[in-house]
């Protein structure tokens, strides 16, 4: 489809009034043009008034956009073009019969964000909360076909109470059928979740099955029972924001990816995460003019090799640097801040970043950090975009929580992800990689495609601490006072690390393609994914699920 200017039906001025001919002869036909024009008129305005009035008011007293008026902000200015307009609810039961429920309380249609076409749809919580029946799910569901069969994203403003409680079991089958086109979709057309509300049950379901969600702080909630159900049911008191606001979802749950101030922020931040990704699994992420010149130093990785070891820094300090005009558009940046990921552009082309990130948790492995990155990862091998991985790890994180937690399935997660990964994998060993935690970063032998390190990498099976209480603890045994020990503890440590603690011996087999000047670090990355810009696996064309992990 081409990116192309369409009319809107909201933001269209009024159709021209008819003006009365003066023939007498006219057509009884076009004589009665006015009457039908004047239906379909009447019609478009009662569809495109919602709820009514109060309810709209309502609505704003929340402090909310009306779906029409987030429609607007999020496309390009006159872009939209509605589809179902008209089409109006079945349902019978509990006084439904009767009831007006304009467009049955959802807005679909396409328009263009940044000048490239996408579907829509928005939940109208002025029409029965926004909730889910039978012709609302039917409408969702023509949209997500024409997004899969036109190759386009598809965009999702939420703002609902789940399944319309009055359509019984069409409402839950309707559901059903949403989620099936979430996995058809999954994968093969990038699918966002705007969450612009309350949001029960199957409204907040059918986002978990796409690829990213957004809140807005204030107005947006997510659960699967509301605080008074919970309440019933376990007797804990709660609240909306506690149970389900964007701090327990961006920070705790990790169910939300971006964070939004308001509803024109939120937008905005879509329209970015757009600017980051191809439109289907059969394109590439759109490559822009690059003003940075891909040979600029980055200072920090110099200052790395100078770094005591055990110093922690934040990731980002590395990232910015590497980054085309040091623009990183992090995705999950509250959750599992001991792993950093998201995307940047690097000589224009578009690259997602997997990082340990040593401020947190020291970049240890964790349940939560391998399954953050592995659902990332395989993001980014289901719609074609590099990765690029930073390392400084030292291991996974040990501990009785982490074990029983499922630290060994939930980090098998990464592994699987790297291993699977077909798109051009490059790694720079910043400074630990430990065991494991070294295997699992995209080493060479998951068929990494460029691995980098600097000279300040130390990459062993464990860290010089480990290693010597395991190599010679009978050995320390035999010292005879603590002082004796503790001594005799620095001077094997500070052996083994003169032996373990640098890329050398790495590279002498093969598994570190090359040791860089940190100077140099932005234009070999750079090179290597130029490089890489055509690589092909056979069978990698396969569909790729993007399964939530
Ligand atoms: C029909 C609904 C509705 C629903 C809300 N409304 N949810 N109507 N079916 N599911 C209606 C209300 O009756 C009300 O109508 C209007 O929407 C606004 O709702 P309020 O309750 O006044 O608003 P608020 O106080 O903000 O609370 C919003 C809410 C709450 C948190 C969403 O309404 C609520 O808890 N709703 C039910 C949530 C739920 O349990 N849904 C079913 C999930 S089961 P009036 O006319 O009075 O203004 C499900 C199955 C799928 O979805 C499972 C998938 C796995």
């Amino acid at each position: 489809m081409k990116p192309r200017r369409l009319k809107t039906s909201m933001s269209a001025s009024k159709p021209p009034q008819e003006k009365p001919r003066k023939d007498k002869r006219r057509d009884p036909a076009v004589r009665a043009a006015p009457a039908k024009l004047a239906r379909l008129r009447d019609a478009v305005a009662r569809a495109e008034a919602g709820g009514g009035p109060e309810r709209v008011a309502a609505q704003k007293a929340r402090g909310k956009f009306t779906a029409r008026e987030r429609i607007h902000y999020l496309l390009d200015e006159g872009s939209f073009q509605e589809t179902d307009l008209l089409v109006g609810s079945r349902a019978t039961e509990f006084g439904l019969k009767d009831k007006d429920i304009p467009g049955d309380g959802v807005i679909t249609g396409f328009g263009t964000v940044g000048g490239r076409p996408v579907c829509v749809y928005a939940q109208d919580f002025t029409v029965l909360g926004g909730s889910l029946g039978l012709a609302h799910a039917k409408k969702i569901v023509k949209i997500m076909d024409l997004a899969l069969e036109n190759r386009v994203p598809v965009i999702g403003l939420i703002d609902s109470g789940g399944a319309r409680i009055q359509e019984g079991v069409d409402s839950l089958d309707g559901y059903a059928e949403i989620f099936q086109r979430n996995t058809a979709c999954s994968g093969v057309i990038p699918q966002i979740s705007v969450i612009l509300g309350p949001c029960a049950g199957g409204a907040v379901y059918s986002p978990a099955l796409t690829d990213f969600i957004f809140m807005v702080e204030g107005i947006s909630h997510m659960f699967v029972t509301g605080p008074e159900v919970v309440k019933a049911a376990t007797g804990e008191e709660t609240t909306f924001d506690a149970l389900g606001g964007p701090e327990a979802h961006a920070g705790k749950s990790g169910v939300c990816h971006f964070v939004a101030k308001s509803e024109q922020d939120c937008f905005r931040q879509v329209r970015e995460l757009l600017s980051y990704l191809p439109q289907s699994r059969w394109e590439r992420a759109p490559r822009l003019a690059n003003p940075d010149p891909v040979r600029r130093a980055t200072p920090l990785a110099e200052m790395l090799c100078e770094l005591d070891p055990r110093r922690p820094y934040r990731i980002h300090h590395v990232i910015w640097q590497i980054a085309d005009e040091h623009k990183f558009f992090e995705v999950q940046d509250a959750y599992a801040r001991n792993m950093v990921i998201g995307f940047l552009r690097l000589g224009g082309d578009v690259v997602g970043v997997v990082a340990n990130n040593p401020a947190h948790q020291a970049g240890t492995l964790t349940i939560e950090a391998s399954g953050k990155a592995a659902r990332f990862i395989r993001f980014l091998n289901a719609f074609n975009i590099p990765i690029l991985t930073l390392v400084d790890v030292p291991g996974y994180l040990p501990g009785v929580h982490q074990e029983h937690g499922g630290i060994i399935r939930h980090g098998a997660k990464l592994l699987h992800a790297y291993c699977e990964a077909t798109v051009p994998k490059i790694s720079v060993i910043l400074r630990k990689a430990y065991g494991g935690a070294y295997i699992a970063m995209s080493s060479k032998y998951l068929k990494g495609d460029f691995n980098f390190a600097l000279p300040s990498a130390e990459i062993a099976v464990m860290g010089p601490a480990g290693a010597v209480e395991i190599l010679f603890s009978r050995k320390l045994q035999e010292a005879k006072t603590p002082e004796e020990k503790a001594a005799l503890r620095k001077t094997l440590a500070d052996e083994y690390a003169q032996k373990f603690a640098s890329p050398y011996q790495t590279a002498r087999t093969g598994s570190i393609d090359e040791v860089i000047e940190p100077s140099q670090l932005r234009v070999k990355l750079a090179r290597a994914l130029r490089f890489l810009r055509d690589k092909r696996v056979p069978g990698s064309h396969a569909n790729r699920g993007n399964i939530p992990l």
